[in-house]
């Protein structure tokens, strides 16, 4: 287990005595073309910048800069057991596979600050996608492969890329998911339409190409090879954006969440010693995937930034082909550390609670397992540290801080583990507990979970072209601290406890879903009058949705055929990944007096928990219906 010697607490102190110290220190381990003239200027930004001045290419510095000493070790490793194959790529073999997918780019009129989204499945062309924008400034906008065609259109829409890559398909588990008809449809729907894309054909379903619009990713690539054509790393200030990832936000518009190049590299390289206590040259694996923030920063970014072997998994958990599928993998390439959600531990544990299928591989690489994305429950926790023997390593942490917030660092030693806690704040993070009139709270009190500004390197400069809701939606309610939207408490210890969310985001098998955005949804169906999504507690996926609606007058169509449409609905607009499969029509919704519908009360019911009646509701009666409505369903009520 973690020692007790740990240097997490000088560590944290020195930062906090002096932070532009700290990281001053911390940008040593990268490679500037110009250092900064200003570690962090006050006056710069929403809440001051990072290495202002500084000039910096993130791609020169994730493979370029490796190519002395490292050219011949794998960067990445490709493991994809939904299409049965393998593919390890050197740092010298992506350095050029990225130089000449860039020079395409640069060939179809991309350019510096240019948007570019990549719309992809778990292959290595996405991170040379990703890789390739960065080397020519361009800014790309992951968007995940679950999400429908209507969100990808809100993401084109807000980011106005120049142009979109994408793959024919994605495969999930033992389906082949099409990608090109989402993309079609989302190009349709887009008001901004991107001049062209490149697309990936995959052999398992090859697509068609709309004339004059898309190109074929692997001819362009042999084309731009014969020519001899590869594009060089641009210098970029460490303040420009590197990429724009979109997150569910409090309403249907998902935000988009700014990094910039200096920060960012200079962060995520800290975190790969001191917290995950990873050291160059080893395999680093974080099973998530690139559309997610994990994906960003631990698949690709700072596994590279430290000159790590990344591995790239094509497959889930369980079902390709069985619960034992992380074991292989770990086994096969020599993995020190997984990072991955509780959820697909919770999916391993159900398939195979004594965990039978780790007998037989070899686990001796293996150091530690990191759980983020949701709350660890201690049940899951304890179930891997009994039959893994490793440390397991809650951490917390959002898309918008884009590095752990709170965690145990265990490359600085460990600090003893208090299961249900994600442990203490990290060296560029105050974190506090807020009532709701912004004064801190005691400890142990349930409160608003803050950062005190600024924050760190790393972190969310701004929302993509929207200054006014980075400002409105973290910094306002609580002056001087950016609020997390996260609600829990600090112990007498200083751990941080982490119990969720004071928005309307739920976690679904890690994934971050708004309900707000649901209920859009739903209520565009023209027989809904009005409706209230809630996240109900789930044994396998954290949380799952469920839509209670009202019909409109005088509609007298089975409720049944009504509510599947509504499934089919959430799963259309939004995707599959919001796991939409419950819509119970009900006669009224509970409200209180001045109209607001108790949510958190339903929740309570759904799951079981006790609940008291709220002193303002409008007609007690209603909580009754709801729980006989959910009880009909067969959940808890
Ligand atoms: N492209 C297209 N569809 C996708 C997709 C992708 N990249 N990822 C998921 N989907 C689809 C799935 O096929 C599924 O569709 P279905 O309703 O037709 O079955 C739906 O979205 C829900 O997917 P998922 O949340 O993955 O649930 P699941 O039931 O298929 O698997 C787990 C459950 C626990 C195994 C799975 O959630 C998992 O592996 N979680 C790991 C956690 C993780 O990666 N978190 C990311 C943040 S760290
Ligand atoms: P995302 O931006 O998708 O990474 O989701 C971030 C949100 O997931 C956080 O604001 C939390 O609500 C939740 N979350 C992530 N990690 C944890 C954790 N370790 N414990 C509790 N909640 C978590």
């Amino acid at each position: 287990m973690p020692s007790t010697q740990s240097r997490y607490h000088e560590t944290y102190a020195r930062w906090k005595s002096d932070p532009e110290g700290f990281w001053r220190e911390a940008a040593r381990e990268i490679d500037w073309f110009r250092p900064a003239d200003t570690v962090f200027d006050r006056e710069a930004g929403a809440y001051g910048r990072w290495f202002v001045g500084a000039q910096c290419n993130t791609c020169h510095n994730a493979v370029d800069r490796h190519l002395a000493g490292r050219g011949d070790q794998a960067a990445i490793i490709y493991d994809s057991p939904v299409t049965n194959s393998k593919r390890s790529i050197t740092y010298a073999e992506l350095q050029d596979e990225v130089a000449v997918l860039a020079a395409v780019l640069r060939d179809m009129g991309v350019e510096k600050g240019d948007r570019v989204i990549v719309y992809m499945p778990m292959i290595p062309e996405a991170v040379f996608a990703m890789l390739a924008c960065a080397r020519i400034g361009a800014i790309h906008s992951v968007v995940f492969g679950g999400f429908a065609a209507k969100e990808l259109a809100t993401r084109i829409d807000d980011a106005k890329p120049k142009i979109v890559l994408s793959a024919s398909c994605g495969i999930e588990g033992a389906k082949v998911v099409a990608y090109k008809p989402l993309l079609d449809e989302a190009i349709r729907l887009a008001a901004s339409k991107p001049e062209a894309c490149l697309i990936w054909q995959r052999p398992q379903l090859a697509c068609s190409r709309a004339e004059g619009r898309d190109l074929d990713w692997a001819q362009e690539i042999s084309k731009a090879r014969a020519a001899g054509r590869k594009a060089e790393c641009v210098s970029m200030a460490a303040t420009d954006p590197l990429y724009v990832l979109y997150t569910s936000g409090t309403t249907g518009k998902p935000k988009g969440v700014v990094r910039d190049n200096g920060g960012h590299m200079v962060a995520l390289k800290w975190t790969m010693k001191n917290f995950f206590g990873v050291e160059p040259g080893e395999v680093f694996w974080a099973a998530s995937d690139v559309g997610w923030v994990v994906g960003h920063s631990y698949i690709v970014y700072a596994p590279l930034l430290h000159g790590c072997t990344a591995i790239l998994y094509e497959g889930k958990p369980v079902g390709t082909p069985d619960a034992g599928a992380y074991w292989r993998v770990i086994s096969d390439h020599g993995v020190v550390t997984l990072f991955t959600a509780p959820t697909a531990f919770r999916a391993i544990k159900k398939e195979d609670s004594r965990a039978e299928l780790l007998k037989g591989y070899d686990m001796s690489s293996f150091r530690a397992l990191f759980l983020a994305g949701e709350r660890a429950d201690p049940d899951t926790v304890k179930w891997a540290e009994d039959i893994l023997k490793v440390p397991v390593i809650d951490h917390w942490w959002q898309t918008e801080t884009g590095w752990p917030v709170v965690g145990n660092p265990l490359g600085l030693g460990g600090l003893p583990v208090k299961h249900g806690s994600p442990t203490v704040p990290l060296p560029g993070y105050t974190v506090e507990v807020l009532d709701e009139s912004g004064r801190p709270v005691p400890p142990g009190t349930m409160g608003a979970i803050v950062i005190r500004l600024p924050l760190p390197p790393g972190a969310l400069p701004t929302l993509w072209e929207a200054e006014d809701r980075f400002r409105e939606a973290y910094l306002s309610l609580y002056p001087g601290y950016y609020n997390t939207s996260d609600a829990g408490y600090i112990d007498e210890d200083g751990y941080v406890w982490v119990m969720g969310r004071t928005d309307d985001i739920i976690n679904v098998a890690g994934h971050r879903l708004s309900t707000g955005g649901m209920e859009e949804v739903l209520a565009s169906h023209p027989a809904v009058a009005e409706c209230a999504v809630i996240g109900m507690r789930d044994m396998l996926k954290g949380e799952v949705p469920c839509g209670f609606v009202v019909l409109k007058s005088g509609v007298n169509r089975p409720q049944a055929e009504i509510e599947a449409e509504l499934v089919a609905l959430v799963r259309e607009k939004i995707g599959p990944v919001a796991a939409f499969r419950l819509a119970i029509t009900v006669p009224r919704l509970p409200k209180t007096r001045s109209g607001k519908i108790l949510r958190g009360t339903m929740k309570k019911i759904a799951d079981g928990d006790n609940w008291s009646m709220p002193a303002t509701i409008d007609d007690p009666m209603i909580l009754d219906e709801i729980g006989e409505a959910l009880k009909s369903r067969g959940v808890a009520g």
